[in-house]
């Protein structure tokens, strides 16, 4: 996408991540969830959130359904919107973390590109958490029903039906849901975020 933004100047901001950081007890960051419609992204983070929420820190979810019905309303499931999409939300979750906030990002975010242009944003802060579960249990989960509708041909470029997925290729962490129950997904992301991002 061409650049628009002609003769601007950045500004330096007078308190900086270091100290954001210390006064919050933890570093900011993004720990940016993939994996395929019903692999569980939101609903642990969701849960990793208000753990952590619990015990003091600046936390903040950001989903894929929810962006969706403001600031991405506009776009739809073609590779150029997701790219779109994605590109949007790294830039939000870049500004919470600057603000010294921890951002969970729960979006499919299927192309390996467009995840790699949101570390380029946050190389230091970006951890990319690939929430495995393989595509034969989302689809017996089926939880919003949208993998029969996308079988029924009701619902174009369908994620692992009709649209690809590119499964990460080195994230930094992996959590398969498969056999586990979410209390124990939960506390494995819990065990590394607080391992990574505490500075304690
Ligand atoms: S993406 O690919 O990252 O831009 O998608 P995302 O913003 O995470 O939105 C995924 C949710 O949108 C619903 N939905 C679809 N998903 C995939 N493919 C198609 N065609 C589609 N149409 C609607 C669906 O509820 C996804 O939510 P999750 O929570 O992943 O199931």
């Amino acid at each position: 996408q061409a650049h628009k933004s002609t003769n601007i100047t950045e500004v330096e901001h007078k308190v900086d991540f270091d100290t954001r950081a210390l006064a919050n007890g933890h570093r900011g960051g993004v720990v940016w969830l993939t994996g395929l419609s019903g692999a569980g992204k939101s609903t642990i983070a969701m849960e990793v959130e208000r753990q952590l929420f619990l015990k003091g820190w600046q936390i903040m979810v950001l989903d894929g359904d929810n962006v969706r019905h403001g600031l991405c309303s506009d776009l739809g499931f073609s590779p150029e919107d997701r790219a779109e999409n994605i590109r949007r939300v790294g830039e939000v979750a870049h500004l919470f973390a600057q603000a010294g906030m921890l951002v969970i990002t729960a979006f499919i975010s299927p192309y390996r590109s467009d995840r790699e242009r949101v570390r380029t944003i946050h190389p230091d802060v970006f951890h990319e958490v690939h929430v495995a579960t393989d595509l034969a249990e989302c689809e017996r989960r089926d939880p919003k029903g949208l993998y029969r509708k996308a079988r029924a041909g009701e619902i174009a470029e369908f994620t692992g039906v009709t649209a690809p997925y590119e499964a990460p290729l080195s994230p930094e962490f992996t959590l398969d849901t498969s056999g586990k129950s979410i209390d124990e997904c939960v506390a494995d992301l819990l065990r590394y975020m607080e391992a990574n991002f505490s500075l304690s």
